[in-house]
């Protein structure tokens, strides 16, 4: 006899919610996107549908149609009438009995989630602190995949040791980003940043940020850093689509500066927020 079981209840098999049948729960196999809106109007949008093409692509789903997605994007937008909204969606390859391989014809299961976005203007005013932790991840981190554990596990360790984020280091000892942010160091008013690869997500927060660099005249250098060379920097930020530029006064406790957010840091704040308006 075949039987399920959900926490203490047996579920005939027939009977049991596909839900509990989500590839993305047996194998995080699907792909995700995160954006947001500033003062009622999307940030991105065409950049983050580029993305998730790509990352479905990537994986292998190719029964969504992208338009498809965008159209429930901004309908679900609309309706939360959030001005300043965090929208959260994913497609997972569906549901089925679990095996490795899958069945070509499986119909995605999609999710969306809009909900406010806090921003939290202390943060930016005092700065975050980050420490290191080993980049476990796969080799295709470039696809914004469910497969979060190793993010997961490197944020827990953060927040137990008092930080507010991980930055992974790779094998290599190369710094490639934070747990769920784009990383950036500025040494003698140079802006540095990793190369994009498959060792990092392309950040869309990342590309407005190079963008407001070029507008201020900053130089930019693609290159990857050791966390020694973190800590020596002159100012540090991390860039992600919730918080825009987040500066770090912190590196595995030493104080980045004189431990305050940096005037550069403030600078293509100041700039990249020209581009959400
Ligand atoms: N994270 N790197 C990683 C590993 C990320 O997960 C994210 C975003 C970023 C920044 O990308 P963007 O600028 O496109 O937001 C970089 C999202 C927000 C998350 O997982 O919640």
């Amino acid at each position: 006899m075949k039987l399920a079981m959900v926490d203490d209840r047996f579920v005939p098999i027939e009977n049991l919610d596909p839900i509990y049948c989500d590839r993305g729960l047996y194998f995080g196999d699907g792909v995700y996107e995160v954006l947001r809106s500033y003062n009622g109007r999307i940030f991105a949008l065409e950049e983050h549908m580029e993305r998730f093409a790509a990352s479905m692509a990537a994986i292998r789903i190719t029964s969504v149609d992208i338009r498809k997605v965008r159209e429930r994007v901004e309908r679900a937008f609309q309706a939360a009438c959030l001005p300043n909204a965090k929208i959260y969606f994913h497609v997972t390859r569906g549901s089925a009995p679990r095996n490795h391989a899958w069945d070509p014809n499986l119909k995605p299961n999609f999710l969306l989630i809009v909900s406010e976005v806090t921003d939290h203007p202390e943060e930016k005013a005092r700065g975050i602190t980050v420490c290191t932790y080993p980049d476990l991840r796969w080799k295709r981190c470039d696809i914004k995949s469910l497969n979060l554990l190793p993010n997961v596990l490197a944020r827990q360790d953060a927040v137990e040791r008092g930080c507010d984020e991980a930055i992974l280091v790779n094998e290599a000892g190369f710094i490639t980003e934070g747990t769920s942010s784009a990383f950036f160091a500025i040494l003698r008013g140079a802006l540095q940043t990793a190369p994009l690869s498959a060792n990092i997500l392309p950040s869309i927060t990342r590309k407005f940020v190079v963008k407001a660099a070029k507008n201020v005249g900053m130089p930019i250098e693609e290159c990857c850093l050791t966390p020694r060379q973190a800590a020596a920097a002159d100012e540090l930020f991390l860039a992600v689509t919730t918080k825009d530029i987040v500066p770090v006064v912190k590196f595995d406790g030493t104080p980045i500066g004189n431990g305050a957010p940096g005037r550069l840091t403030k600078a293509l704040t100041a700039e990249f927020l020209k581009f959400t308006v």
